[in-house]
């Protein structure tokens, strides 16, 4: 494992004037303090959130402390194929180049519930939605020199397994927690295989992945009362102390030119790596299982609909 300690922080992002990028989820949390510090750095930023509302207030909010940014506020629900197709139409009209995507956008350990399009909720959010936009959007991404896509994952993957026989947990008890780190996993195991499959068309973008550390955050609102006591508290002894320190992960995936097309990052810090400065760290063995990165990319393109035209449009 490739790791060293260089204390990266946000004043590090080079300069984004020029460049265009996506961030889902950026009404809160990781997703907000990601587009505001790009927007920051100069670069055109879509806020793709599920609520138009949150969406615009978050525009406000990041109007208040970056006076001349450009942030473009979009509605996106990622448990609809529907609307992702819609907000994928919508940024594909408007910017005919992308230089990020971050898919960013998660929700945690709710009540059993299925998406619109019958997928389980975790699943269905976290990973399907985002194989379908980012599989929507790659045309706008593969003309353009340096343009990475940057998917958040978890420290949970690594105890996470992908049930192929049953991953909408219809047959099954469901656990909100390995539905969760299924579709943690998912999001890991996407990245190393969209890479693998960008190289070996010779495309310009790249796909790197991260993991914020334990973050003080709105992620924990859906989970059972104790399960949410014992995030606050283990975030609180031994978490990051905000989200924005929660986006450096993210923000050097997406920023740092000497990150390379399948490389994740995470904290540095020993402690279950839930806190910390962002250092390149090393997928779990499940996550690196070619085998199965294939089924699940199959599966994925089965259930969406999308497939990946490394050549043209989607
Ligand atoms: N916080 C942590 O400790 C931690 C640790 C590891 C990984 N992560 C990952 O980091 C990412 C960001 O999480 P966070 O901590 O910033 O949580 P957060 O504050 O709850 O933000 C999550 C974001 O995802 C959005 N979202 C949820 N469902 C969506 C849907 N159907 N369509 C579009 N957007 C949707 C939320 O929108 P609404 O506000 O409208 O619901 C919100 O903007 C997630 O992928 C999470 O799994 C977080």
């Amino acid at each position: 494992m490739s790791r060293w300690t260089d204390g990266w922080v946000a004043g590090e992002v080079g300069d984004q004037r020029g460049r265009t990028a996506v961030v889902t989820g950026a009404n809160t949390g990781i997703g907000f303090e990601t587009a505001t510090v790009l927007a920051a750095h100069g670069a055109t930023v879509v806020l793709a959130c599920r609520d138009a509302g949150r969406a615009n207030a978050a525009a406000a909010r990041i109007a208040g402390t970056v006076p001349d940014a450009a942030v473009d506020p979009l509605g996106l629900d990622l448990a609809s194929l529907a609307s992702v197709c819609q907000a994928a139409d919508r940024i594909r009209s408007r910017y005919p180049r992308l230089d990020l995507l971050i898919n960013n956008a998660g929700l945690m350990m709710p009540p059993f519930g299925r998406t619109e399009d019958g997928f389980e909720r975790q699943f269905g959010t976290n990973h399907l939605g985002h194989f379908a936009l980012t599989g929507r959007l790659l045309d706008r991404l593969l003309p353009t020199p340096g343009a990475r896509i940057v998917t958040v994952s978890s420290l949970v993957h690594r105890g996470g397994r992908i049930d192929f026989d049953d991953l909408h947990f219809a047959r099954r008890r469901y656990r909100r927690p390995a539905a969760y780190s299924q579709s943690k996993l998912a999001n890991l195991m996407f990245t190393l295989e969209l890479q693998r499959r960008l190289a070996a068309a010779a495309a310009r973008p790249v796909a790197l992945a991260a993991e914020p550390g334990l973050v003080p955050t709105e992620l924990p609102r859906h989970t059972a009362a104790p399960a949410r006591l014992a995030v606050w508290l283990l975030t609180r002894l031994a978490g990051q102390p905000d989200a924005a320190t929660g986006a450096l992960a993210t923000l050097r995936a997406a920023t740092d030119p000497r990150a390379r097309g399948g490389e994740y990052y995470g904290p540095d810090g020993r402690l279950l790596r839930a806190s910390g400065h962002p250092v390149r760290i090393e997928p779990s063995e499940a996550a690196r299982d070619p085998e199965a990165q294939r089924r699940l990319w199959a599966e994925s393109e089965r259930l969406t609909g999308v497939t990946y035209r490394f050549g043209g449009p989607a």
